[in-house]
């Protein structure tokens, strides 16, 4: 059903029942056939401003163009981070593998508000001083070039201009890390987040 396409006429039990159905719409429950078998990469984005750091755990984001390339990181309004991110030139998105659900945890399941998840995690100020965390399986740093909003969450294109992987899988080492699967939602989902969209 169309969203929206039930929402004028209402009247009576019917009414009451087309309203629910005009809630059901407007929260996007008809969409889950669609979004529920996704299971997109997890990535953990950092922000640096105002003296301040915050990170968190992301599944909504996608490259969003190939020449020049962009990619589209969406921060919940809810989030420390994007309260940082607002104020920040500069976000660092970095890609985990599956064996790091413990970074997933510390960035997915606490908030920036009670704990400093930086103190836990081996880090360095990166482009524009955006916190590059070491042990990522992949990483870029990008200049925010554009802020969306979406809804709950605002889209911030980057455009990149530093990248790199961790220092001590350089060289021989490099095609073994490279092979390890990324950490996906399906990996993430039972994490309860530190700050709830809703
Ligand atoms: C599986 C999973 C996916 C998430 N996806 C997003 C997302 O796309 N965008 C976002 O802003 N937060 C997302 N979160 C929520 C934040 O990572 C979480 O609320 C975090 O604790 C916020 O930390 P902060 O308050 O320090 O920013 C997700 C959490 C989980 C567990």
């Amino acid at each position: 059903m169309a969203r929206g396409a039930d929402t004028e006429n209402v009247e009576g039990s019917q009414g009451v029942a087309d309203a629910e159905d005009a809630r059901a719409a407007e929260d996007g429950d008809g969409m889950d056939a669609f979004v529920g078998p996704l299971d997109p990469e997890m990535c953990v984005v950092t922000a640096a401003a105002n003296g301040e750091r915050a990170g968190c755990l992301v599944g909504f984001s996608s490259q969003c163009s190939i020449h020049p390339v962009r990619f589209a990181v969406w921060l919940s309004k809810a989030n420390r981070t994007f309260r940082v991110a607002r104020d920040a030139d500069v976000l660092a998105v970095h890609l985990l593998t599956r064996e790091q659900r413990g970074l997933a945890e510390l960035f997915g399941g606490q908030t920036g508000d009670r704990v400093d998840k930086f103190a836990h995690v081996r880090w360095r100020p990166g482009y524009s001083g955006a916190p590059v965390l070491e042990d990522a399986r992949a990483w870029f740093a990008g200049r925010i070039l554009h802020r969306v909003d979406g809804g709950d969450h605002v889209g911030f294109v980057l455009d990149p201009v530093e990248w790199g992987g961790p220092r001590e899988r350089r060289g021989a080492a490099r095609s073994e890390a490279g092979a390890a699967p990324l950490l996906h939602l399906g990996d993430a989902v039972t994490i309860r987040p530190g700050h709830p969209a809703d």
